[in-house]
């Protein structure tokens, strides 16, 4: 994520989420919430606030050659050569999909010790992002980075799985392609609660929606914004995909209950909020084209 002030960014993830700083270099901040070097970049600037990429793990360094073509098959578009020189990871390719949205697919995520005691998310989850045309973003994300259909509820909303969760990403249906939210997994409701109490109590800081429990998914769910203005979903109780759990993929109803199974439809602000999407610049010079090196 791009954002304005990187300190008081770095703070709001540290304080209201647990999330612990392993590195810091050239205005870029690493954070984590178990052993892996990170979950989440945060990247000072001034200019322009919004998401810079969706960090995606592949297997190996030979799985981003092979996805190359897929890519431009999948209507998606390669961004420069396969690149390494990144903290806490081996190599990455950077690649946008037909709405705009820009992932880096990554493999050689380095380990660090777990963080000590205290209260924090169990790991990074799902994305949500925001489209005009729903269907060439579906087929990319099919196509192009293989994820597995999950759920649909009408022409507005899809789930997708990568691995055993029930979605890793999901595609709404918006006048804008933008993030609509990032989520990150936590162990229950008590800890969301844990959570809201310190938005409030720390920051007088609101809940957008929830706590309740989705229809597709079947995940307990809060939303909130972060110190940028992005939103946050903590997510407890997510379904499992075969063979792990022994979840059904489905159609729903087109209605605002089927996202709220306890109580009201989401609200304007839900339903609004978005996060830009920063257009790719060149990949930076500190790193090494690694393309033809295989
Ligand atoms: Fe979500």
């Amino acid at each position: 994520m791009r954002v304005r002030d990187l300190d008081a960014a770095v703070e709001f993830q540290t304080e209201i989420l647990g999330l612990v700083e392993t590195e810091r270099v050239g205005g870029v901040s690493y954070l984590t919430c178990n052993e892996r070097h990170h979950e989440l970049m945060l990247i000072e600037d001034r200019e322009q606030v919004g998401y810079d990429h969706i960090g995606l793990e592949v297997d190996d360094a030979a799985t981003l050659e092979t996805a190359r073509p897929r890519i431009k098959a999948a209507g998606g578009r390669v961004i420069g050569d396969i690149f390494d020189g990144e903290p806490g990871i081996d190599r990455a390719l950077l690649v946008q999909g037909p709405s705009g949205h820009v992932f880096k697919l990554f493999c050689g995520m380095e380990t660090v010790p777990a963080p000590g005691p205290g209260d924090r998310p169990i790991k990074f989850e799902h994305v949500s992002l925001k489209a005009l045309k729903t269907k060439p973003v579906e087929r990319f994300l099919q196509d192009g980075l293989g994820f597995r259909f999950s759920d649909r509820m009408g022409p507005f909303a899809s789930w997708w799985h990568c691995d055993a969760d029930h979605h890793g990403m999901a595609v709404v249906l918006a006048p804008k392609a933008e993030l609509s939210h990032y989520a990150w997994t936590v162990e229950d409701l008590n800890q969301m609660g844990r959570i809201a109490d310190k938005l409030k109590q720390g920051r007088d800081q609101k809940l957008i929606w929830g706590p309740s429990r989705h229809g597709p998914g079947n995940n307990q769910f809060s939303y909130f914004l972060d110190h940028d203005g992005a939103m946050i979903e903590l997510c407890a109780d997510l379904a499992q995909m075969p063979p792990d759990g022994d979840y059904v993929a489905r159609e729903w109803p087109n209605s605002p209950t089927t996202i709220n199974q306890w109580g009201a439809p989401p609200p304007l602000k839900f339903i609004r909020a978005g996060f830009p999407i920063v257009q790719p610049r060149p990949v930076a010079a500190h790193t090494t084209a690694m393309a033809g090196s295989r």
